[in-house]
């Protein structure tokens, strides 16, 4: 079972390969990305318990060398710090411009070995494993890499596609369930934003995800990718029309910014609850939305996803600080934060025009 993907940008163009076991035979397609026979592969002590092993096999099989390097794990660690301690142990293991480094983990080794790569000797190549269901579905595609500091999330990043992406659904049986439901987060996320017909599947066919069905797996993986693609070959720097795969993003961030990027709370749960916060203020809009909203929140219920704040966060902020770390996202544009809105299920917007009273109103119902 495997299924190919193309993602074409102005610039770039790479294959995302999913599948079942296909780590298995990662390093004879890596073997084909590389002009020198060499990999770092950057991951963290619990992947490479898991894994690490068949990833070198296939790389020993493929007489590729490499050396490996170890991250803390957790998006505390997704800063400026992590990139010194790669960038110094790069140099010293004397990097060159024909080596590749390997992202072999969730979103945040991903975005920080892209960003790594982007940066070493002004740039060199660089290829995703994810390891995640949301880093197989999201975070490995599409270029966007970056760490977070203390103003706020990813404010420090680069765009810059890897060569390859490998996604191995096997990987995912060892996820806890939460890192699952972070997942679907940004899974339904194209189904609200672009794909009704994508949604209804998800609505109809949860409970095959859930129970780790790996053709139900490799399907919704595909079809995330594919949506994902599709919209970053229209717009790879975000100038438009990719901001709206933000849906739930801007709420989420000033959720997590709030909680330090603490464990309690993982990236895909933020992302739940702004989805959440996005539609009710859609909704509010006057967006003819609500009876189809009511069916995403029981949907989001049933399977348990975070859909309120935790009181701990909630003790944390105000409608005031609430808004300040809002106001540190990238979508803020001239003192004003653009929010992506829904007219309809599958249909997407920019809205930079909304009531400052209506946003109050959602951030007041999640905060208190
Ligand atoms: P993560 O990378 O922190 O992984 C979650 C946890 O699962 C970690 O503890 C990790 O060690 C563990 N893990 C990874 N693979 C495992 C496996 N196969 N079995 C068991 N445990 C495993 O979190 P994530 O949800 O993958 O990624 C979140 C990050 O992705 C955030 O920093 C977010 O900003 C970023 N992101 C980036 C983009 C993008 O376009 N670049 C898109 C969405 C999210
Ligand atoms: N996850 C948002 C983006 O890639 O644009």
């Amino acid at each position: 079972m495997k299924k190919t993907l193309e993602v074409k940008t102005g610039t770039d163009e790479y294959k995302i390969l999913i599948g079942d076991n296909i780590l298995l035979s990662s390093g004879s397609l890596i073997k084909k990305k590389l002009t020198n026979p060499r990999v770092f592969i950057i991951t963290n002590k619990l992947i490479y318990k898991l894994y690490g092993k068949k990833l070198e096999n296939s790389l020993k099989k493929n007489k590729i060398s490499f050396n490996k390097i170890i991250i803390n794990d957790g998006e505390k660690y997704k800063n400026i710090k992590t990139i010194n301690l790669i960038t110094s142990k790069l140099l010293k293991y004397k990097v060159d411009r024909n080596d590749t480094l390997i992202a072999f983990g969730g979103g945040v080794i991903g975005d920080i070995v892209g960003f790594t790569a982007s940066i070493t000797l002004r740039g060199i190549n660089f290829i995703q494993i994810p390891t995640t269901l949301l880093s197989q579905v999201d975070s490995a595609v599409g270029g966007k890499t970056g760490v977070n500091t203390k103003e706020g999330k990813n404010l420090i990043g680069t765009f810059y596609q890897p060569k390859l992406v490998i996604s191995d659904v096997s990987l995912l049986k060892s996820l806890p369930k939460r890192e699952i439901l972070s997942g679907y987060a940004e899974i339904i996320k194209y189904g609200l934003i672009i794909d009704k017909r994508f949604l209804n599947w998800l609505l109809d066919n949860e409970s095959k995800l859930m129970t780790f069905n790996k053709k139900y797996l490799i399907e919704a993986v595909f079809h995330s990718c594919k949506n994902k693609a599709i919209i970053v070959r229209k717009d790879e720097k975000e100038k438009n029309i990719r901001a709206i795969l933000n849906l739930g993003h801007t709420f989420g961030h000033a959720i997590e910014a709030i909680n330090n990027y603490q464990k309690s709370l993982t990236h895909g749960e933020a992302v739940s609850i702004g989805i959440l916060m996005a539609l009710d203020m859609s909704s509010l809009k006057g967006n003819s939305l609500n009876k189809n909203i009511n069916k995403i929140k029981d949907h989001f219920q049933k399977l348990k996803m975070k859909t309120k704040i935790p009181n701990n966060i909630k003790r944390k902020t105000s409608l005031k600080k609430f808004k300040e770390t809002m106001n540190s996202d990238k979508k803020v544009k001239n003192n004003h934060i653009n929010l992506i809105l829904l007219r309809n299920l599958g249909k997407a917007y920019l809205a930079n025009r909304y009531s400052n009273r209506k946003l109050d109103s959602v951030i007041n119902k999640y905060i208190n």
